[in-house]
């Protein structure tokens, strides 16, 4: 830690969630509070108001061990009502988050107890699943971190959270925008202010000959970051927290869609140099500044080994998919800007596009905009299920997929040869893919686009699981 100090830039750890409550609940209490968006050298701006969990942009990181129990109260200190999604863990459904569909929504001052244990170990997230596109735009979602039972070979381990917001000059929220048609209809709400870890562009130290875990958490309403990390010996290592065979990504862009989490092994050689900087690309190519790494000088713990591609162990997960035995469903995804969609059915109502659009609700699933009264489909517990889901839209999407993990079997009627178990999907315009799971978690699951826009214009289904 001295040696760290000694180092010139600050440090910074994140604030960890403690349980205080009875019972060994910790409280996460959302709240309307002032929060320093920038990186707080020089204060431009007054402080941005913002919702948070205890006050904090990301919310505490909630740091657990495989196999632990995680026990959160909520509290809820909002003008309105919210829930808390534990986005990527499969846990009990009642414990979900999703309003109306698992839980009835917490009430302005009241609470709700969350108590799941955690199977896999991985880079996860929390947020509001209650007017998400709103809420988790001011500010409402936090890093999940679970480690693996055994320590692994790396000496530090940094989760960012990297997140777009949309300021006004005054550097507060644009909330007159919240909703509007033309974010919907389009690519979802882009904001004009990124930070990480709710600071714009801070540096994170590193040490060479040491093995850093980065794990990045896009929690974007819609952007999909293409980021770069030139300089570093980067391998990717878990994909939505689920270990991967270990790929050197070197100089390459990768995208992180809205929802998405990748890990790194990090490595920081002689030859490195002694800033690296992690750059967003724009649509054109251009690099903006992410965050920055400053190389330090370190030494290796006496009893680590070397071995920056050692692969994480397993998770419990079910991965015993038999095509051809596997419930087939598809979905079509219609909708947008320049789509072709002209009628829906929402609220039981088949109606026109213009009435559609009166109504805010712009994309559908298979015909229908939004929630319907019956599942997409039923699946018996151990059924594998195979849907494929074709995106007849201009638009990319981010289908995420609520206490699961799949692969990607096809993409566009190829063979698809990689083996990431992922929880959120990114499908580019006029894409087809099949994807592949064990429906072994029984409940009420939603499917939806995780561009948030999306899923409150329509872009939303479910299906049930019966045990
Ligand atoms: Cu992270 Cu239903 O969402
Ligand atoms: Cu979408």
């Amino acid at each position: 830690l001295q040696s760290t100090l000694a180092g010139g830039a600050a440090l910074l750890v994140p604030d960890i969630l403690q349980a205080s409550a009875a019972e060994g609940f910790s409280i996460l209490k959302a709240a309307p509070t002032k929060f320093n968006l920038t990186s707080g050298d020089d204060q431009a701006t007054d402080p941005t108001d913002v919702w948070s969990y205890n006050g904090l942009v990301p919310g505490p990181e909630v740091r657990v061990k495989q196999g632990d129990e995680v026990r959160v109260r909520l509290v809820n200190n909002l003008p309105e009502p919210t829930t808390i999604h534990w986005h990527g863990i499969r846990l009990p459904n009642a414990m979900d988050g999703v309003p109306d569909l698992t839980q009835k929504a917490v009430n302005p001052g009241e609470e709700f107890d969350y108590r799941f244990r955690v199977p896999d170990a991985g880079a996860f997230w929390y947020h509001t699943h209650h007017r998400s596109w709103e809420q988790m735009a001011r500010g409402l979602y936090g890093p999940l971190i679970v480690e693996e039972r055994e320590p692994q070979n790396y000496e530090s381990d940094l989760a960012l959270i990297i997140d777009d917001w949309r300021l006004r000059e005054n550097g507060q929220i644009d909330t007159s925008s919240f909703g509007n048609m033309m974010d919907s209809s389009h690519a979802g709400r882009f904001g004009n202010w990124i930070t990480v870890n709710g600071k714009s562009q801070p540096t994170y130290e590193i040490f060479r000959s040491q093995l850093t875990r980065l794990r990045l958490i896009n929690t974007c309403n819609a952007r999909i970051l293409r980021i770069r990390i030139p300089g570093l010996n980067a391998h990717v290592i878990a994909r939505d927290g689920q270990p991967i065979a270990p790929e050197f990504l070197g100089d390459e862009s990768f995208d992180l869609a809205p929802a998405q989490r990748i890990d790194f092994s990090l490595e920081a050689s002689s030859g490195s140099p002694e800033e690296v900087k992690m750059f967003a690309l724009t649509q054109r190519g251009e690099p903006v500044e992410l965050a920055r790494f400053a190389v330090r000088d370190g030494t290796r713990k006496p009893e680590a080994s070397y071995r920056p591609v050692d692969p994480l162990p397993e998770n419990p997960l079910s991965k015993n998919i038999n095509p051809s035995q596997a419930m087939r469903v598809e979905l079509l995804m219609q909708g947008g800007a320049m789509g072709r969609l002209s009628a829906a059915t929402f609220n039981g109502q088949q109606m026109g596009i213009r009435e559609l659009v009166r109504l805010g609700q712009v994309w559908a699933l298979n015909g229908v905009a939004g929630l319907t009264e019956k599942p997409l489909f039923k699946a018996s517990v151990g059924q594998t299920v195979l849907v494929s889901i074709a995106n007849d839209t201009a638009w990319p999407h981010a289908m995420h997929l609520h206490g699961h993990h799949f692969r990607v079997l096809e993409r566009n009627n190829r063979k698809f040869t990689d083996e990431s178990w992922i929880d959120t999907v990114l499908m580019d315009p006029a894409e087809t893919i099949t994807i592949a799971f064990v429906a072994d978690n029984p409940g009420k699951w939603l499917i939806h686009c995780h561009m948030l826009e999306h899923q409150a214009a329509g872009m939303k289904t479910w299906f049930h699981i019966e045990a």
